[in-house]
């Protein structure tokens, strides 16, 4: 538990949402494990996760319309849930937005954003305007959903979400429904929109690029337990195991055994601090960070200590993915298959004889 350093003048953080140590059962079988959660207003954390891992269930409990075995839900410092008292979801002051954003059809545009307001006829009208301007649909205030593409009806079904001005916004996988250019620019939108109003989001995702572009923090999810926590690039580049590399790109690995303290591997030793003599390690690292020499005369780059030992290899495949290329290589040392990634056109024909070296900073070790 973090605790708070009061200093003079200054106020405490209260986060917007916190829960604490949630916890579903079914069947016996725990699908969200222990799971907390601090956002602060303004900041969007993303729930990121593989299909299964509890994520929509973790968001449910907080809507309140799945309640948990165990644990508490705070907003703004009071309670909200636990397993005694409980606010029912219509006063939550949480504005959801799931993949089936579904509008009301026999509803017009402007009928639709009003729906959770209250408040005089001209003050609703004026909020609505207000909001679909944001969104950049004004001009379809009196349309009606069958008339608006899909992108356009997301954007509605935001402004609907946002209207009320809830102070959390819960989102399931709400770009899943889109195509990838238009997707790009609706969350970028969205983003800007909930930051104006200060809004705490929860955004749930499986797509790791989704919740490197929106997130200020993301929860790597796994097996209803939350396994790492941090900004995007803490969690991309200091990863807690080798499935959480393995989540946010293709990881090559080596398998070695320590001895004193060090592991012995085609790429030379790497160190294993603190880890007994006998025990198993996975080296793990990224495909882009596989660097490719020449052959020069049979022999490859110098050894260095930062870039290690280089190692032959044998192109097996080349490919073309548009930003950058794939080639996959196989191992001199022990016929095993690594791959790596070049930005832009890398294709060298098979057979093609390369010396790969992999620098120390981008290897990550881990016992298995
Ligand atoms: N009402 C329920 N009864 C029994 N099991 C359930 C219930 N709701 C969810 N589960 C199970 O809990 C687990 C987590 O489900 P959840 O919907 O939270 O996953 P998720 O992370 O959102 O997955 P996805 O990315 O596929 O949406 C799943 O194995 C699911 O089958
Ligand atoms: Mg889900």
């Amino acid at each position: 538990m973090q605790s708070e350093i009061e200093q003079p003048g200054i106020t405490p953080a209260v986060p917007r949402l916190e829960i604490r140590n949630l916890v579903r059962r079914f069947q016996g079988r725990a699908v969200v494990d222990n799971v907390s959660l601090r956002i602060m207003p303004g900041q969007v954390t993303c729930l990121l996760g593989p299909s299964g891992c509890g994520k929509s269930t973790t968001l449910r409990m907080i809507a309140g319309v799945e309640m948990q075995d165990s644990g508490e839900i705070w907003v703004d410092g009071k309670l909200v849930c636990d397993t005694v008292f409980r606010v029912p979801p219509e006063r939550r002051e949480i504005g959801l937005m799931f993949q089936d954003f579904a509008l009301f059809p026999h509803l017009s545009v402007a009928g639709n954003v009003a729906f959770g307001l209250r408040g005089s006829k001209e003050e609703k009208r004026a909020r609505v305007a207000e909001l679909l301007d944001k969104v950049d649909l004004l001009q379809f205030i009196d349309g009606y959903p069958h008339q608006l593409s899909g992108g356009e009806q997301q954007r509605v079904a935001l402004a609907r979400a946002l209207a009320p001005r809830p102070r959390i916004m819960l989102m399931d996988e709400p770009f899943s429904g889109l195509d990838n250019r238009l997707r790009d620019g609706i969350r970028d939108e969205t983003l800007t929109l909930l930051k104006e109003e200060d809004t705490a989001v929860l955004l749930v995702t499986h797509e790791p690029d989704e919740a490197m572009r929106m997130a200020d923090e993301i929860a790597l999810m796994r097996d209803g337990r939350i396994v790492q926590q941090g900004a995007p690039y803490n969690v991309y580049t200091r990863p807690v195991d080798r499935a959480s590399v393995a989540f946010f790109s293709d990881a090559n690995v080596l398998r070695a055994t320590v001895s004193g303290a060090l592991a012995q591997t085609l790429f030379g030793q790497f160190l294993a601090p603190g880890v007994p003599d006998g025990t198993d390690v996975d080296i793990v690292f990224r495909p882009q960070h596989v660097r490719i020499d020449f052959d020069r005369a049979g022999n490859g780059p110098r050894p260095t200590p930062t870039d290690g030992v280089p190692a032959r290899a044998l192109v097996k495949r080349a490919r073309f993915m548009g930003h950058e290329s794939l080639v996959e290589f196989c191992m001199d040392f022990d016929g095993s298959v690594l791959k790596a990634t070049v930005p832009n056109v890398f294709l060298p024909a098979e057979g093609t004889v390369m010396w790969l070296t992999v620098p120390r900073s981008r290897c990550f070790v881990f016992p298995t």
